[in-house]
C-alpha cells in the first residue's frame, strides 16, 4: 500500500532546497541519512525526525530574524513540530537594541539563581505584561530599617535584563528617582522604540506606547518607582502630577501586548496589588535578603581575608543576623572590616564603639547600617529637599511652615515651599 503524501511539506522542502541550491547528496552529508530517505522527504512520503529537521535549518538559509522565523515555524508546523524558545533564539537571534539610561552594569552579581529563574519564567514563558520587584511592603517611620533599601532590586533587574535581553527587540531602562513627569518617560520610550522616527512629544500618549508594545517585543524597566508616591500619605498614593503613571501600569497589566514592564519599587504599586489578583500576566516578587552562601560570596568579593580570619566562625553569624542578608549593608560591613586593615582591630573598635553608643554589638550594627542608609537617601534628595533637611535638623524641634520659609536661603521663591515635591523620606 502506498503511503499518504504530505504535499505541502514536500512543496516547502523542495522550495527551500532549490532556494539554497542544495543537492540531495549534500543533505545526506549534513543529516547522515540514506539517500533514499532524503528522496522520500522531498517527495513528502516521509517526515524527517525532529533532530534531522533541525539540521536542515542552517543549510536552508532562512532569512534572518522575524521573517525567517515565521517561515521556519510554518515549515516545522507542517511536519507536526514546533520550535522551542531556545531554538528560536539560537537560529533566529534578534538584534536587540538597548538603552540603559543612567543604569550602570554591576561589577559582579552573586546568587539569586532561583529568583532569576522565577522572573525569567514569568517574563519569557508566561509572557507577563507587568512584573514588579518590591523590596519592602510599607513606608513610614518604622520602615527606617535596613530592610527598606539596598535589598538588590536594581541589581537583580539589571542581571535579568542582561540575561533575557535578546528575547526582545528593544530593552529600555529608566529611573523614576526625581519623579520625572510621565510625558518625559513616554517620549523617551516612544522615540527609542520608533528609532527616532516618532519624535513629536506632544503626540506621545499611553495609547501610542501601547501600540508599539503590541507591534514589538520590548522590555521596559522602571527603577525607583517609589519616588512617584506622595510623602506623608498612605504609602500607595500617587503625587498629584503622577497619577497618569497609575493609568500606564493599569493599561499594561490589562490590555494584551507582547512586551513586559518591569517595576522596581520599595512600595507595592496599588495597581499591581489589584491586577495581581485578577490576571495571571501580572506578577509581584517580594525580594528578601541574600542567603548565607550568597551573602558570603558577596562579602568575599569585597573582603577576601575575613573568611580565613580566626574571628570568622564567631562573627559571621552575627554579621548575617544583623544585616538580614541585605546586600547594601553587607557591602558596607565588608568594606568597614577591610578598611581597618585587620579584623581583630575592627572588632575591637566595634565593641568599644558599641559599648559607647548602645551597649551591644547587634545594635551597633544596626546603627552603622542606618547611618549608611540615611546617607544614601540624603544623597538622592534634590537641592531644595537637602536644604529643608538642614533647616529641620538645625531647628531640632517642631517648626511651622512660616518659620521654615524664613530660614530658607536658597529658594528662588519661598512660595515653592507649598508646592515642593518632598521625598517620601521627609
Ligand atoms: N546579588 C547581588 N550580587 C552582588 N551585589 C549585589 C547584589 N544585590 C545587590 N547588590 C549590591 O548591593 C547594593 C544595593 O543593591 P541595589 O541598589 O540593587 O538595591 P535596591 O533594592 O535597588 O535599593 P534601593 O531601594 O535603594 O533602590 C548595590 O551596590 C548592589 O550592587
Ligand atoms: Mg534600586
Amino acid at each position: 500500500m502506498k503511503k499518504n503524501k504530505n504535499r505541502l511539506f514536500s512543496a516547502l522542502f523542495d522550495k527551500y532546497m532549490e532556494r539554497a541550491e542544495l543537492k540531495n547528496t549534500e543533505l545526506v552529508g549534513i543529516t547522515g541519512v540514506e539517500p533514499e530517505t532524503v528522496s522520500r522527504w522531498i517527495q513528502g512520503y516521509q517526515i524527517p525526525i525532529r533532530d534531522n529537521l533541525l539540521k536542515c535549518i542552517e543549510p536552508f538559509g532562512f532569512p534572518a530574524q522575524e521573517d525567517g522565523l515565521r517561515e521556519c515555524n510554518e515549515f516545522f508546523a507542517e511536519a507536526g513540530y514546533s520550535l522551542t524558545q531556545e531554538e528560536k533564539r539560537k537560529y533566529f537571534p534578534r538584534k536587540t537594541k538597548y538603552d540603559w539610561g543612567t543604569q550602570r552594569q554591576a561589577k559582579f552579581f552573586v546568587g539569586r539563581t532561583e529568583t532569576l529563574e522565577k522572573l525569567k519564567k514569568w517574563v519569557i514563558e508566561d509572557k507577563c505584561g507587568l512584573v514588579s520587584i518590591v523590596g519592602f511592603g510599607g513606608v513610614g517611620k518604622t520602615s527606617l530599617s535596613i530592610e527598606l533599601a539596598g535589598i538588590g532590586k536594581t541589581a537583580l533587574s539589571g542581571q535579568l535584563a542582561q540575561d533575557i535581553g535578546d528575547n526582545f527587540d528593544y530593552v529600555i531602562w529608566r529611573s523614576l528617582s526625581n519623579a520625572p513627569p510621565i510625558e518625559e518617560i513616554l517620549s523617551d520610550m516612544i522615540k527609542f522604540i520608533s528609532e527616532q522616527q516618532d519624535v513629536e512629544s506632544s503626540r506621545h500618549t499611553i495609547k501610542k506606547l501601547l501600540n508599539y508594545l503590541k507591534k514589538y517585543r520590548c522590555l521596559l524597566i522602571l527603577d525607583n518607582v517609589e519616588d512617584i508616591f506622595q510623602s506623608g500619605k498612605p504609602a500607595d498614593q500617587y503625587r498629584e502630577k503622577h497619577k497618569e503613571y497609575a493609568r500606564l501600569f493599569e493599561q499594561l497589566g490589562e490590555v494584551p501586548h507582547q512586551s513586559c514592564l518591569l517595576l522596581n519599587s520599595r512600595i507595592v504599586p496599588p495597581e499591581i496589588k489589584d491586577l495581581n489578583n485578577h490576571y495571571a500576566e501580572v506578577q509581584l516578587l517580594r525580594l528578601e535578603g541574600l542567603n548565607e552562601q550568597e551573602g558570603q560570596k558577596l562579602f568575599n568579593q569585597i573582603n577576601d581575608h575575613f573568611a580565613h580570619s580566626p574571628e570568622f566562625d564567631t562573627q559571621w553569624k552575627n554579621i548575617m543576623e544583623n544585616s538580614k542578608g541585605n546586600p547594601f549593608v553587607l557591602e558596607r560591613f565588608a568594606a568597614s572590616i577591610k578598611g581597618t586593615g585587620n579584623v581583630s582591630k575592627f572588632f575591637h573598635e566595634l565593641s568599644a564603639e558599641s559599648i559607647k553608643y548602645t551597649g551591644n554589638v547587634s545594635k551597633f550594627f544596626n546603627k552603622l547600617s542606618l547611618e549608611a542608609f540615611l546617607q544614601k537617601i540624603f544623597d538622592n534628595l534634590s537641592d531644595t529637599e537637602q536644604e529643608l533637611v538642614y533647616w529641620l535638623s538645625i531647628n531640632r524641634e517642631f517648626v511651622s511652615q512660616d518659620e521654615l520659609k524664613n530660614d530658607l536661603l536658597f529658594f528662588n521663591s519661598k512660595e515653592q515651599l507649598n508646592n515642593t515635591r518632598c521625598s517620601s523620606f521627609l
